[in-house]
């Protein structure tokens, strides 16, 4: 009898013993944010079988990709995230921002409204039956590394209670286009006109026949420079990009170098000229705003630069942390979602990440790099030429899919010609051909012939 029993019991405990090798503990993941970033990590996430949630302060997802016409704060007296302006078209050509397994429609053209990418990303949801992890109105207050996890409080802004998680890893997808980085000109207190950031930038009808300064040569800056000179009076644009831009501006566009100070009614700039002035658009950037994170992350936070991260987004001290999307000169959408894979699968335990050593070692070569060049901090979240190699480096650390390099050709091309022209390079029309090459056709609107594709990548 007795020795029956032992036999079972020793039995029972290999039993047991095995099947906690095999089955070793499923992480619980906590999503900062329903922006691509959200969805792209939702998804991956349901299909690796983990437990998750996506904490989502608005009761939408898309992030900044929603227009909202308001500016300021919100219902709920949350400030406004989206950063959308009503006449935006998308910068980049659609196959450098389609989510993966979903292509964009076929009838989308090239270079899409704020409005039909905004209903691609819904339909993503959609498709996907993602928003069933997701809580929306949660608006996320604190997260701290406490005991081996991660308490992550969040304010449910429709009862005002607050809710506790308590996740084993933390993705951050909470964008860094919301929180305006203002600039703090002499003089700014005595001009009478009105001046806003590009985040509060929604629509040209205020600025009829009016006499406009925007400041800044981003994307926005050309953008919403071009766009509000088709109405207003003049427009005056002050920067220091010595990037030539080929377009030819109309007769009541002026460039100017950086302002030098305000007075009530107008700018003088750094050549010593003055213009009359009736508004003012900053479109000086955003800061890398993470109100959330405390000392407890590890992270070093400035106005414009958050580190150490590897490889853009894992927290080097905390590594069950990722930021997703705290990249610049990207195709944003293709990285956060080769991010997002990269994240997931380390959350999986598919890939163990080099030494925190090795990876503060890399970090710091490149941090160093930009000391000596110069530049400032902000550059640490810069990915520009290197984009191909970025996505080359994750997928050899992760073994995830490698992102073809022709995703990176088209955004060269793109950009060169939105130097060349900002007002055609929206008209290219892209075609994919495969991992390497691209075509793609300027469309005459005056011709009937159809274009000649060039073929770029061979
Ligand atoms: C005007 C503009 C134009 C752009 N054009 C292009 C383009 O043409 N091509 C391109 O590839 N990229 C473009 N971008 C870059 C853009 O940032 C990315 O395409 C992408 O939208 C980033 O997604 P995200 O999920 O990281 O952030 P977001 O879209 O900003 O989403 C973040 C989400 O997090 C939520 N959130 C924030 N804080 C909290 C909190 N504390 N708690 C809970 N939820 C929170 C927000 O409500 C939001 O839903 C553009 C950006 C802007 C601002
Ligand atoms: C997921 O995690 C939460 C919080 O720990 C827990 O309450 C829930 O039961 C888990 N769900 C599953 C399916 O394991
Ligand atoms: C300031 O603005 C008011 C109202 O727009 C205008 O009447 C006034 O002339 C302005 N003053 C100067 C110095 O421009
Ligand atoms: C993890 O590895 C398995 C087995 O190779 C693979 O099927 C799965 O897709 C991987 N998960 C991720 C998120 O990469
Ligand atoms: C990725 O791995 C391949 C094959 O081992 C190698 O040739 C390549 O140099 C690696 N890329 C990077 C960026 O390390």
């Amino acid at each position: 009898m007795l020795f029956k029993h032992s036999i079972i019991l020793c039995f029972l405990t290999s039993v047991f013993g095995v099947s906690i090798k095999t089955e070793p503990h499923k992480p619980r993941v906590c999503v900062i944010g329903a922006g691509i970033a959200g969805l792209n990590s939702a998804y991956y996430l349901k299909e690796a079988g983990l437990n998750f949630t996506v904490l989502e302060g608005t009761q939408y997802v898309g992030g900044t990709w929603r227009y909202d016409p308001r500016v300021g704060t919100d219902e709920f007296g949350v400030p406004i995230h989206t950063s959308m302006y009503k006449h935006l078209r998308t910068n980049l050509p659609k196959q450098t921002m389609q989510l993966s397994g979903f292509p964009m429609p076929d009838d989308y053209r090239s270079f899409e409204t704020w409005k039909r990418f905004y209903e691609y990303l819904k339909s993503y949801a959609k498709k996907f039956d993602l928003e069933k992890y997701m809580k929306f109105n949660h608006l996320v207050e604190s997260v701290k590394r406490e005991e081996n996890s991660w308490k992550v409080k969040s304010k449910n802004l429709k009862t005002g209670e607050y809710v506790m998680d308590d996740c084993d890893f933390v993705f951050v997808g909470t964008g860094h286009h919301h929180t305006p980085n203002m600039p703090n000109f002499p003089g700014e207190e005595l001009f009478n006109g009105t001046i806003i950031h590009s985040h509060d930038f929604r629509d040209t009808v205020p600025f009829e026949g009016r006499r406009v300064l925007v400041v800044g040569r981003g994307p926005s800056g050309l953008d919403i420079s071009v766009d509000i000179a088709y109405v207003s009076k003049k427009l005056v644009h002050s920067h220091h990009s010595k990037t030539k831009v080929g377009t030819p501006f109309p007769d009541n566009f002026v460039e100017k170098p950086d302002v030098a100070r305000f007075t009530e009614n107008g700018a003088y700039f750094t050549d010593g000229s003055f213009e009359e002035l009736d508004d003012v658009v900053y479109c000086t950037g955003f800061k890398t705003a993470l109100p959330f994170l405390d000392e407890s992350s590890g992270l070093t936070m400035g106005s414009r630069y958050v580190y150490p991260l590897h490889h853009y987004m894992v927290n080097i001290n905390q590594p069950t942390m990722v930021l997703l999307g705290f990249v610049e000169l990207a195709c944003t959408v293709t990285t956060i979602g080769a991010q997002a894979r990269y994240a997931v699968a380390l959350a999986t335990g598919n890939f163990t990440l080099p030494s925190k050593e090795d990876m503060m070692a890399k970090w710091q070569a490149r941090a160093d790099s930009i000391k000596e060049k110069g530049r400032p901090m902000s550059d640490i979240l810069v990915i520009g030429e290197k984009e191909n190699e970025y996505y080359e480096d994750i997928s050899n650390e992760s073994g995830t899919y490698k992102i073809p390099p022709v995703i990176y050709s088209m955004r060269d091309v793109d950009q060169q010609s939105m130097m060349e022209n900002w007002y055609t390079f929206r008209e290219y029309e892209y075609q994919l051909i495969d991992d390497h090459t691209f075509s793609r056709c300027l469309q005459d609107p005056n011709s009937k012939t159809p274009c000649v594709q060039k073929i770029h990548g061979q």
